[in-house]
């Protein structure tokens, strides 16, 4: 198992605290999970989903945090079927912390782990109305300079008796691995 050699700072406005890049450890599920229920466009885990993330799933999982307080986590796993593909599950920003650039270094740094050596796509679900979420990853496949395609994944009556927006399935990829060795 490869894990992150050092912490990365990286100062993201030259007046705050400088963020922080790290694994999750079996500590952080509690944040973390505080962290997703701040966000209304997210669906809440169960606590112990969040403890399973920063554990069984922390070579694919990244946190960020200023000071104490965790600002910034992705989950993610590499489907069995499908290894060379990184599946994100969740992005969460704080609402005080967004628009600086975290979710996006987020998956950056995701991808240049070792853990990501052989991913080659990239694939996430998003709702419609997810704004952020479709610039977000409209972004990254930008600066991948590699396609973005989407296709309906769950539909809004059929698979989720209405109760649910639709949710697209959008894959970013083939790009050449962006991670360093190990
Ligand atoms: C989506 C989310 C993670 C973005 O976090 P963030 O740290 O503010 O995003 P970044 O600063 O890295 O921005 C990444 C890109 O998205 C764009 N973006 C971010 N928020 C945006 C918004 N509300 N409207 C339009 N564009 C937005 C940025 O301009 C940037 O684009 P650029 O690289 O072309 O300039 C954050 O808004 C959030 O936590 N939302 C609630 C949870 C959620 O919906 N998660 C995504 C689904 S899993």
């Amino acid at each position: 198992m490869q894990l992150l050699a050092t912490e990365e700072r990286i100062r993201v406005e030259p007046e705050r605290e400088p963020a922080v890049f790290r694994r999750p450890r079996l500590e952080d599920g509690k944040a973390v999970q505080e962290l997703i229920a701040s966000c209304a466009s997210l669906d809440d885990n169960s606590l112990y989903c969040n403890f399973l993330q920063c554990t069984h799933f922390a070579d694919t999982c990244m946190l960020a945090e200023q000071g104490d307080k965790v600002v910034g986590w992705i989950s993610a796993y590499r489907p069995p079927r499908e290894p060379d593909t990184l599946f994100v599950w969740q992005v969460a920003v704080s609402p005080e912390a967004r628009g600086r650039g975290i979710a996006g270094r987020l998956v950056v740094r995701l991808l240049e782990s070792p853990t990501c050596r052989d991913v080659k796509r990239l694939r996430a679900t998003i709702t419609p109305s997810n704004t952020a979420s479709w610039r977000l990853f409209g972004s990254i496949a930008d600066s991948l300079d590699a396609p973005l395609n989407r296709q309906l994944w769950l539909d809004a009556e059929a698979d989720f008796d209405g109760d649910h927006e639709a949710e697209f399935m959008i894959t970013i990829g083939p790009f050449p691995s962006l991670a360093q060795s190990a």
